[in-house]
């Protein structure tokens, strides 16, 4: 706790929020491992960070405030598994009075006598200036097994009136064939809160897939642009971007489809709010981190990304300052994930930073894993 609460209580100067609150949500999360040494191994091997800490850091740049500060996390039981992390999950829920109405309608679904994988629930905090934090949980759909993983989604979603978008999310952004394959279904996100903005997300893992299998995926919802998601793939990726030709579509499928990610898998998220048949918005995840040599090169990547949407990269150094005091070339995995948000309700990027609690990845010679 006193690493991961002096990199928050950093974090929240960034962003300008008090840090009061997001502290002691951070402990209730760790529950009694916060006060574990960070020389003894981990409680629990959670899949949140590559390093097992439970907790990851974002901050997300949107167009109409100063960046939120997010914490993605993983609630520990007294003796974790995937199971006693629920229930502490849910028990950290109750103590704060979040509202888990919208959560009550599918959680029986996650909740199963012998989960596969390792976790059933994450949670993320949300922090923004001036605001009440932000709730939000993961499901994990493949809780059941990976073949099971459309079927769970599919009915929760149906629960929640959203049975129809979730079919045509399915059947046109995951590959043929692929469900439970390369295309994993992820997480099933849910927004805790009763306002008729409320999001539930569905997120997939394009494994071994190319910014244009990505692309096609963004094509899904209305209004998202696929060649401003795979150029956003490419430029964080290390690929050149592919220059488009007027009356191009861009990305129809040609000998040049550019390359393949073999490393961590693209993920993209389909965002739906109301009762709407038809996804509102899409982001991407780039896990750059597998993709880089060190975190010099991600931070190089990262910033003119930044620069091209408008986005202050500013708070990227200081929040990089915030977590480490380590040179950015003495490792890589620090700067995990960048994304970018299009459509309602906020569009923005958010850049992914690991706690490094447990361990700091030795810089790769190079960067070996798209081909
Ligand atoms: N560590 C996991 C992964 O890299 C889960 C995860 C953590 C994640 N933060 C994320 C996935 C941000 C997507 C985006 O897949």
């Amino acid at each position: 706790m006193d690493h991961l609460g002096g990199q928050l209580s950093r974090l929240c100067e960034v962003v300008g929020t008090d840090d009061t609150t997001p502290v002691e949500l951070l402990a209730g999360v760790l529950g009694k491992h916060g006060s574990r040494p960070l020389s003894q191994p981990p409680a629990w091997a959670s899949d949140v960070a590559d390093d097992h800490s439970p907790v990851e850091f974002s901050i997300a740049w949107n167009e109409s405030e100063p960046p939120a500060l997010r914490i993605l996390a993983e609630a520990l039981g007294p003796v974790p598994s995937v199971s006693a992390n629920m229930a502490a999950t849910y028990d950290f829920l109750r103590a704060n009075g979040v509202s888990t109405s919208r959560l009550d309608a599918v959680r029986d679904l996650f909740d199963v006598a012998a989960p596969e994988g390792d976790f059933a629930i994450w949670l993320s905090l949300v922090f923004r200036n001036g605001r009440r934090p932000e709730f939000k949980v993961y499901f994990n759909p493949e809780v059941l097994g990976r073949g099971e993983s459309g079927a769970l989604a599919g009915e929760a979603f149906e629960r929640l009136g959203l049975g129809t978008a979730y079919q045509k999310m399915v059947d046109r952004a995951v590959r043929p064939g692929e469900l439970g394959g390369l295309d994993r279904l992820s997480f099933f996100a849910l927004d805790l809160h009763d306002a008729p903005h409320a999001r539930v997300k569905l997120y997939v893992s394009h494994h071994d897939a190319t910014a244009a299998d990505v692309a096609r995926a963004a094509g899904v919802v209305d209004g998202v642009d696929p060649a401003e998601v795979a150029d956003f793939c490419r430029l964080a990726g290390g690929e050149k971007p592919k220059k488009i030709k007027k009356g191009d579509k861009g990305e129809k499928k040609g000998k040049k489809r550019g390359k393949t990610y073999t490393g961590r898998p693209l993920i993209s998220s389909f965002t739906l709010t109301g009762a709407s048949d038809e996804p509102a918005g899409y982001s991407v995840y780039v896990p750059i981190r597998s993709y880089v040599g060190d975190d010099r090169e991600a931070r190089r990547r990262v910033v003119p990304l930044l620069d091209r949407y408008r986005f202050d990269p500013d708070f990227l150094d200081r929040g990089i300052a915030a977590v480490t005091r380590r040179p950015l070339d003495s490792g890589v995995g620090l700067l995990a994930h960048v994304s970018l948000r299009l459509g309602p309700p906020r569009p923005g990027m958010t850049v992914y930073l690991s706690s490094e609690a447990y361990r700091v990845d030795p810089p790769r010679p190079l960067p070996i894993s798209v081909i």
